[in-house]
């Protein structure tokens, strides 16, 4: 019996709905992907079901053409009457990688065009494993993402793809619950490329508690309370309000609560964000140069909300708190200035030697905060300096922590979804530089500017909280994750799943560190 096409998930964004569904070898549609292996010097099974006689000769003979071994970047048209075939090479069967599926979905999807219509069926045929199935596919759904709102439309826009993944009876089930899942995820990392790529007069402090709010009204296992300015002040949340006063936009801290009632004893994740709306650099002002990327600098908060939406959408059942620290870093009469001391929420203060080193000061209010709420361990995400990217690239997130298993976790999910976590050590060197202020309990730039990103760490590190347990005191488990590099592409970077501006970075690698326990 050949089983029903059954849709799976529908996402609107930005008004346009992907629809991605499962089935057998059946539909052709009018775009037809056929991924096979090195080797193939003749059409899989199944591979030209449902083509007419013509459509199947012509695909056949590509098969068996010179042109077309099933090398990896080989790809070959064939068009026939009412269906592009685009056969795909993936190389050797047993190298195969999710990562070289990913990549090569997410590649693929980006060469198509809409003039031949808009469904898209890709056929697993023989010796497709269901993970690199799954990732390929999943490449497909995470590159199909454009920010156009502010672009005009256009007058003949064919409306939006609809993907069909077809692969063997056996494997079904177990392929459409999982890209039931990669979807959902999916709209976690496209909703974070969103608030990443709104330009800063868009997207301010308020803005962002706004969205938020409107995210949860909905929503009845998620709640989001918003700190405006007011309410900063009468906390004592100095390290906030420093850096966001000299702007018309004020500061506010933006808490997301999922399944809040769930098993309010346990200790759960909380997850900090940076959200540095725009980095102007301040009264320390910033050359002009690629300044306009500086409205991702709000990156960290950006993967916050996401990654709430993607457990929400995924049907998290567990408990978990985030917090983002929203501010905008202006030069103004009302700005903070080089030499001022800050008192932070902690009682710690901070002398400030450069107002460009904003993003520290915001996330010492913030993780001390996370600290409060008995958290099973505290992960920041912050794009919080130039010198992680001079270190490592747009390769890799750089990672610091004081707990090796959580570290080591990170790790793990990050090779696992490709989106690679590099631990950085945090040496008690780079923190003695930030303890050594002459007049305050901190400085907030280290004593030049070697080891910029270690020295970044080891001053968040001193707002991280101790507590009692069975060994006596110590820290909080907590890792501070630099996404300066990854958070966002403005050339031709390596990462395949966006084509440009914000990538939604650490959604995926986050929600699996959670949802896997
Ligand atoms: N937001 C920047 C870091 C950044 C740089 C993000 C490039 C993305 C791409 C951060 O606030 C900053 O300005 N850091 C300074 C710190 C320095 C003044 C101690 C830096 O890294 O230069
Ligand atoms: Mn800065
Ligand atoms: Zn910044």
């Amino acid at each position: 019996m050949r089983f029903k096409q059954t849709i799976l998930c529908i996402i609107e964004h930005n008004g346009m709905v992907m629809k991605v569904t499962t089935s057998g070898f059946l539909d052709t549609g009018n775009i037809m992907i056929i991924p096979v292996f090195e080797g193939s010097n003749k059409a899989p099974n199944n591979a030209t079901t449902n083509l007419s006689r013509s459509a199947s000769i012509a695909v056949k003979s590509a098969f068996a053409s010179d042109s077309f071994t099933g090398k990896a970047e080989e790809s070959l048209s064939v068009w026939t009457k009412n269906c592009q075939v685009i056969i795909i090479g993936m190389g050797k069967k047993d190298d195969l990688t999710a990562k070289k599926s990913r990549d090569t979905g997410a590649k693929c999807f980006a060469s198509l065009s809409k003039n031949h219509g808009t469904k898209i069926v890709v056929r697993y045929t023989s010796g497709w494993k269901i993970n690199n199935m799954i990732a390929f596919t999943e490449g497909m759904i995470l590159r199909d993402y454009v920010f156009d709102k502010y672009q005009k439309k256009d007058e003949d826009d064919k409306g939006p793809w609809s993907l069909i993944g077809q692969t063997a009876e056996r494997y079904e089930s177990a392929f459409r619950s999982a890209i039931e899942n990669v979807y959902s995820v999916a709209t976690g990392v496209h909703l974070a490329r969103d608030l990443g790529n709104e330009p800063a007069n868009k997207l301010y402090p308020e803005e962002f508690g706004r969205r938020a709010l409107e995210w949860a009204k909905d929503k009845s296992n998620v709640e989001v309370e918003v700190w405006d300015y007011n309410r900063l002040k009468k906390e004592g949340m100095y390290g906030l309000i420093e850096v966001g006063k000299g702007s018309i936009h004020k500061p506010c801290m933006v808490f997301f609560r999922l399944n809040p009632n769930f098993d309010i004893e346990a200790e759960v994740p909380c997850i900090v964000g940076k959200g540095i709306t725009f980095d102007s650099g301040g009264i320390s002002i910033k050359g002009s140069a690629g300044m306009d990327e500086m409205k991702l600098d709000m990156h960290g908060s950006a993967t916050v909300f996401g990654l709430f939406q993607a457990l929400y959408a995924t049907g998290y059942t567990g408990r978990v708190n985030g917090i983002t620290c929203m501010a905008e870093n202006m030069p103004s009469a009302e700005a903070y200035r080089p030499g001022d001391v800050i008192n932070t929420y902690s009682g710690k203060t901070i002398e400030v030697l450069n107002t460009d080193a904003e993003g520290r000061n915001v996330l010492a209010d913030g993780l001390w905060k996370a600290g409060e709420l008995n958290p099973s361990y505290i992960i920041d995400l912050a794009t919080l300096t130039g010198s992680v990217v001079v270190a490592l690239g747009h390769e890799a997130t750089g990672l610091f922590s004081n707990n090796k298993l959580l570290s080591q976790k990170i790790q793990n999910v990050g090779d696992e979804v490709d989106e690679i976590s590099w631990p950085l050590p945090l040496l008690p060197a780079f923190e003695k530089q930030m303890t050594s202020s002459k007049i305050a309990d901190l400085r907030n730039q280290g004593k030049g500017r070697w080891g910029g990103a270690s020295q970044a760490a080891g001053f968040l590190k001193q707002f991280v909280q101790e507590r009692e347990n069975v060994e006596g005191k110590s820290q909080i488990p907590w890792a501070h994750l630099d996404i300066a590099g990854t958070a966002g592409i403005w050339g031709g970077e390596t990462n395949v799943t966006v084509s440009h501006g914000a990538t939604g970075v650490q959604v995926r690698a986050l929600h699996l560190l959670i949802t896997q326990g």
